[in-house]
C-alpha cells in the first residue's frame, strides 16, 4: 500500500511501529508542526488500511480509522516494508488490540466478568498474505504485551485468522460464548483472562 504524495519511509523508521491515540510513532522526535504533519499522514494511512481490512473481511464499515484511534485507548501495530516502492516504503498490515469488559463462559458453563486484551483488527495486504508477515506482526505484539495467544479474546475472527491461530499456535478448541468474541481452551487458566 503506497501513498504517492509522501514516502512511507519518511514517517516510519522501523518496520513495525506502535501507534496510539496521538497518531504518532512511539517516541516521535519532532515538535509542533512536525507532529501535526506526521499525525495527519498517519490519519490518512489508518483510514486507507482500515478500509482495506474491512473489505477483506466483507464488513460494511471499517473497524479502524484515524478518527476511531484518536477516541480510543487501543494500541495499533503497523507493519511496513522499507524496501518496497523503489525505496519509498509501503504499508503492509495492521494489528489492533485493546481491553474490553466482557462476560465470558468457561468450559463448565460458568459466566465470568473479565477484561482481557482483545484482538480487534488484523490485516495483511493481499499481495503479502501467506508470506509470514502476519506471524511477524503477531509475534511482535505478543512479546510487547507479554501475553500468550490463548489469553486473548478475538472479536469475530475470520476463517483465515482461525486457520492462522491453529497453524502457528495450535489453537483449535473454542469455548462457546453468547457474544461475538472467540476465546480458546486455556483462556481461564491461571487467572489470565483478568490480568
Ligand atoms: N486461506 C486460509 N488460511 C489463510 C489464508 C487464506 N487465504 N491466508 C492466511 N491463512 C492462514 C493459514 O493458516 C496460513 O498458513 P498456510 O499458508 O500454511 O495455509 C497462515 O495464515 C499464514 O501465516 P502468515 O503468512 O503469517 O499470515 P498472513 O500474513 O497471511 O496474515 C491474516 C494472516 C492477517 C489473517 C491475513 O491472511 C489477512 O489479512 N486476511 C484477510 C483479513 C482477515 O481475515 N483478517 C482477520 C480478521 S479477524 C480480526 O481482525 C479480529
Amino acid at each position: 500500500m503506497e501513498f504517492n504524495f509522501f514516502p512511507v519511509n519518511n514517517i516510519f523508521k522501523n518496520d513495525i511501529t506502535i501507534v496510539t491515540k496521538e497518531l504518532l510513532p512511539e517516541g516521535f522526535p519532532g515538535d509542533g508542526s512536525a507532529k501535526v504533519d506526521c499525525a495527519n499522514k498517519i490519519n490518512i494511512i489508518l483510514d486507507e488500511i482500515g478500509w482495506a481490512s474491512a473489505k477483506a473481511q466483507q464488513l460494511i464499515r471499517p473497524i479502524t480509522s484515524g478518527a476511531k484511534m484518536k477516541l480510543s485507548d487501543h494500541i495499533l501495530y503497523l507493519l511496513t516494508d522499507p524496501g518496497d516502492s523503489n525505496g519509498r516504503g509501503s504499508v503492509v498490515g495492521l494489528l489492533k488490540i485493546g481491553r474490553k469488559k466482557l462476560f465470558m463462559f468457561d468450559l463448565a458453563g460458568y459466566q465470568h466478568e473479565v477484561e482481557p486484551l482483545c484482538i480487534l483488527d488484523f490485516y495483511i495486504h493481499e499481495s503479502k498474505q501467506r508470506t509470514g508477515c502476519g506471524k511477524k506482526l503477531f509475534e511482535y505484539m505478543l512479546e510487547h504485551q507479554n501475553v500468550r495467544p490463548q489469553q486473548m479474546a478475538i472479536d469475530r475472527p475470520s476463517e483465515k485468522f482461525l486457520s492462522f491461530l491453529y497453524k502457528h499456535y495450535g489453537l483449535e478448541h473454542i469455548l462457546p460464548q453468547m457474544n461475538n468474541f472467540v476465546v480458546f481452551n486455556g483462556f481461564f487458566d491461571h487467572g489470565s483472562a483478568v490480568n
